[in-house]
């Protein structure tokens, strides 16, 4: 069996004197996605940024196709072909498509004509790569970034990202502020990139998201793999209640710690 493109093993991350994520393992198959569940706070973000570099795990290691790695920038993940698309796009809503397509790349790596930024050429590459996935509402590179859907945003971001070589795809909430149908339009096209062969992380609230695209399955609850499984061996049930009853049982224990220090320590009396 192939290594996985992306892995962690043991990774543990503290702030100070908070510890937010527990001895994290977890692999990263490619053209799989796997969905990140958890509640608010559960410590996703915090895990893909260590994946993308923004943050230095406390402890544990990295492996990218099996061989421990250090990603101590983003710019070092994103050499690693790992691509962070955040939960606006990353886009510039007053860029033209064309030219926000081609933002960060460097003229050094093998992009010599935009050394002088070439308006049609760039146009024209960046309307292609965003109808290869299906987008086609979009055919002018002109175009203002800000005057895209939400979804539209995201799926150019997305597009970006698989043009220019990234294996591994971290997609924080993308679905998160948009409407059903263009939510299902993310969905459509992180689907598109799975076919591909990338492998996606893919975080979000809604099981149904989750289920529509998902391999792969790990639920955080308070900083811990609380369950790690593949399509198939849970409902639509299981899963929600394994999030929700993460959050029934954090705001349960946050209500007896908050009655214990108001009562000398004292537990709350069991109610009948
Ligand atoms: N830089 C930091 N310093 C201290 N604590 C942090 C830092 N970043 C995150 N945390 C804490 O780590 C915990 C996990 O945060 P994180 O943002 O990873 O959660 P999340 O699962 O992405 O939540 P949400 O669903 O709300 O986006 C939270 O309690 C948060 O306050
Ligand atoms: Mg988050």
């Amino acid at each position: 069996m192939t290594a996985p493109i992306l892995a962690l093993r043991g990774v543990n991350k503290s702030f100070g004197p908070i510890d937010v994520l527990h001895d994290i393992t977890l692999e990263v198959q490619a053209g799989q996605v796997l969905c990140l569940l958890g509640d608010n706070g559960a410590g996703k973000s915090t895990l893909i940024k260590i994946m993308s570099g923004v943050h230095q795990p406390t402890s544990g290691v990295i492996e990218i196709d099996g061989v421990p790695v250090g990603l101590p920038t983003p710019r070092a993940a994103a050499e690693n072909g790992i691509a962070t698309v955040h939960q606006f796009g990353g886009t510039f809503p007053l860029m033209s498509i064309g030219r926000s397509f081609f933002v960060g790349v460097e003229p050094t790596k093998g992009w010599g004509p935009f050394k002088i930024y070439d308006r049609k050429r760039a146009n024209d590459i960046a309307v292609k790569a965003v109808r290869d996935f299906g987008i086609t509402r979009i055919d002018d590179g002109d175009r203002l970034v800000g005057g895209l859907s939400g979804g539209e945003r995201q799926s150019l971001a997305i597009a970006r990202a698989v043009h220019f070589g990234a294996r591994v795809l971290i997609l924080d909430e993308p679905t998160a502020a948009l409407g059903v149908k263009q939510a299902t339009h993310v969905l459509r096209i992180v689907n598109e990139a799975k076919k591909r062969g990338l492998a996606v992380v893919f975080i979000t609230h809604q099981v149904m998201h989750a289920m529509a695209v998902g391999d792969h399955f790990a639920v955080l609850i308070r900083g811990a793999v609380a369950a790690d499984f593949h399509k198939g061996e849970k409902s639509r049930e299981e899963i929600t209640d394994l999030m929700a009853g993460g959050a029934s049982m954090a705001s349960l224990e946050a209500e007896i710690e908050g009655y214990m220090a108001s009562h000398d320590g004292h537990p709350p009396p069991p109610t009948h």
